[in-house]
């Protein structure tokens, strides 16, 4: 079975807290927030307060999704704010001690996760895969919700999973960026363990439907 994340990026931030209700009585595993700082990706979404209202309401782990320049910075501020997995962009800390930053991340008690854009190779995480408990294979170029899926994913988790097989390694897999019904269950088949899914639920009419319809490609 894989989990089903609901990015909040294109949901109506007047109405938080209902959304916030909904993904509580939803068959969500977690919920999905992407902070972008206009630097790293060409836009810019919310930070520590969002997170920190939405972990006042939620049931369900916070997945924070740091899509900005020197994430080692806001490690604690997020972490204090709720997030329970803290996932960086690898090209975002290329010229830094990606070791140290993870290891940080694991120490502030949340799970460190390594993203990779979609022209990284995915054997650069290869070297560090001990220190992350999830790469997250973006399936679109970050910075918005909206975008079609890269078919390239597929061939790319599949070699990511091979790999952590290979080595004994029970790091999960999460794919970012058009996810919908018709790509999801070729993706679980593939390897994919969770499931961030954006637009497809919230432009529905009925939002907790189409997570169960998710679920239940994946089961
Ligand atoms: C893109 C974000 C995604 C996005 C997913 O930069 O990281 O999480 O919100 O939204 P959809 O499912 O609409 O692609
Ligand atoms: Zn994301």
């Amino acid at each position: 079975m894989s989990l089903i994340a609901p990015s909040i990026l294109n949901s109506d931030f007047l109405q938080l807290g209902d959304t916030m209700n909904m993904i509580n009585e939803s068959q969500a595993d977690w919920v999905h927030l992407d902070v972008m700082d206009g630097s790293y990706v060409p836009n810019i979404s919310f930070g520590i307060p969002i997170v920190e209202a939405a972990k006042q309401i939620t049931k369900k782990p916070l997945d924070v999704h740091l899509m900005i320049v020197n994430p080692e910075k806001f490690i604690e501020g997020f972490r204090k704010a709720g997030a329970d997995l803290i996932n960086i962009h690898y090209e975002a800390c290329k010229d830094k001690d990606l070791v140290a930053i993870l290891k940080e991340i694991k120490d502030s008690g949340a799970r460190p996760a390594i993203a990779i854009n979609p022209d990284t190779p995915v054997d650069k995480i290869y070297d560090i895969s001990e220190y992350i408990d999830m790469v997250l294979v973006m399936s679109v170029f970050p910075g918005f919700g909206g975008q079609k899926f890269i078919e390239a994913t597929y061939d790319r988790v599949k070699e990511l999973k091979q790999f952590f097989i290979k080595n004994n390694l029970n790091t999960l897999i999460q794919v970012d960026g058009g996810v919908s019904l018709s790509n999801i269950a070729k993706l679980k088949s593939c390897g994919t363990d969770v499931m961030v899914v954006g637009s497809v639920i919230f432009k529905a009419e009925n939002p907790k439907q189409i997570i169960s319809e998710l679920k239940s490609l994946v089961n």
